[in-house]
C-alpha cells in the first residue's frame, strides 16, 4: 500500500476511476498516479487473483469465470471493494482500476461513497472533530469530487498490448515484448525472475474480455458521462504521453477540490 508519494508528499485526490478496455493501460497508469500522489491503487483484477491464489471461496467462484474472460457477478464484487476502501490508507483518495465495470457497480459505488465511505468513522464509530468542518460550499471535507478518466485505445493496439504483456511474478513489474521489453529476454530487469503470461491473455480469452467490455462496461462510461464526470483521453500514445494527459486531468480535478481546502487541512 502506498501512503506517500515518491517525493514524500501525499496529496488528496479523492476518487479517481481509470476506465478502459483490457489492455488500455489502467494498471500501468495507476502506478504513475500512486508514485506522484501517494494514494493507493485498487485493482479488482489483482484482488480477485489474490483470492484465487489463496484458494478462498470467492477465488474458487471467480476462477472459472475469469478464465473464460467473463465478468464476475456484481454481488461477489461489492464485499471485497467495500473492505478495501475502508482501509485507513484510502482517506485521501484512491485510484480504482477495473471497478466499476457494470452500470450496477457504478450505482453501488455512488451509494457507497455517499452513504458510507465519506462518512466513514475510521473504524471506531466516532467522527473526529477535525473532520467535521465544512467547505465554503457546505460540502463535507471528505466529499472530494469523483473523476473518471476514460482511456481510449484502438482495438488492434489493445490486441498487441495484451498478447505482448509479460509480468514479473516477484515484483509485479509489467513489460511488453513490443513496447517495453526487458533488457534480457523473458527476465525481470529488477530481480531476474522469469516473466509470466497472465492466464487470461490467451487470444480466445482476450476476445471474450473485449466483448464483455463492449457489452457491459461501455454503459459505465455512459453513466458517468451523463453525470458530467467523464474525461476521455487518447491513450493510444506512448506511456509517458498518456501519463502527462492524466496528470493534467488530475491537477484540474484538484483545483475543484481546493474549494475543500479546509478539508485537506483537517485530514493532514
Ligand atoms: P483486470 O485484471 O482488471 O484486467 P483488465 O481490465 O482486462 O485489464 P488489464 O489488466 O488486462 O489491462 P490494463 O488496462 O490494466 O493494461 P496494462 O496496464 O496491464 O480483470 C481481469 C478479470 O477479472 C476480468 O476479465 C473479470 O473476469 C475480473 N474482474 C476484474 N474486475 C472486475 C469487476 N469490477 N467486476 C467483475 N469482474 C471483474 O497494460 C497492458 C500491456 O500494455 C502491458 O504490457 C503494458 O506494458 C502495455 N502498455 C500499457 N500502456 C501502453 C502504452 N501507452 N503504449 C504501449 N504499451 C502499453
Amino acid at each position: 500500500m502506498a501512503n506517500e508519494s515518491a517525493n514524500g508528499t501525499a496529496r488528496n485526490i479523492g476518487t479517481v476511476i481509470l476506465l478502459g478496455p483490457p489492455g488500455a493501460g489502467k494498471g500501468t497508469q495507476s502506478r504513475q498516479i500512486v508514485d506522484r500522489y501517494g494514494v493507493p491503487t485498487i485493482s479488482t483484477g489483482d484482488l480477485l487473483r489474490e483470492h484465487i491464489a489463496r484458494g478462498t471461496e470467492l477465488g474458487n467462484s471467480a476462477k472459472g469465470i475469469m478464465a473464460r474472460g467473463e465478468l464476475v457477478p456484481d454481488e461477489l464484487m461489492y464485499g471485497i471493494v467495500a473492505d478495501r476502501l475502508r482501509g485507513a490508507d484510502c482517506k485521501r483518495g484512491f485510484v480504482l482500476d477495473g471497478f466499476p465495470r457494470t452500470a450496477a457497480q457504478a450505482g453501488w459505488l455512488d451509494a457507497f461513497l455517499e452513504n458510507e465511505f465519506f462518512e466513514n468513522k475510521a473504524g471506531n464509530g466516532t467522527q473526529p472533530e477535525s473532520d467535521k468542518s465544512t467547505s465554503p460550499a457546505g460540502a463535507s471535507p471528505r466529499k472530494w469530487p469523483l473523476v473518471v478518466i476514460q482511456l481510449l485505445v484502438d482495438y488492434n493496439q489493445l490486441l498487441q498490448r495484451l498478447t505482448g504483456r509479460r509480468s514479473c511474478p516477484t515484483c509485479g513489474l509489467l513489460y511488453n515484448i513490443h513496447s517495453q521489453p526487458p533488457r534480457v529476454d523473458e527476465l525481470c530487469d529488477v530481480d531476474g525472475s522469469k516473466l509470466v503470461i497472465r492466464d487470461d491473455d490467451r487470444e480466445e480469452v482476450i476476445s471474450e474480455r473485449l466483448a464483455a467490455y463492449d457489452r457491459q462496461t461501455r454503459l459505465v462510461a455512459d453513466y458517468y458521462k451523463a453525470q458530467g464526470r467523464l474525461v476521455a483521453i487518447n491513450a493510444d500514445r506512448p506511456m509517458a504521453e498518456v501519463t502527462v494527459q492524466i496528470f493534467a486531468v488530475l491537477e484540474s480535478h484538484r483545483e475543484q477540490g481546493r474549494d475543500l481546502k479546509s478539508g485537506e487541512e483537517a485530514l493532514k
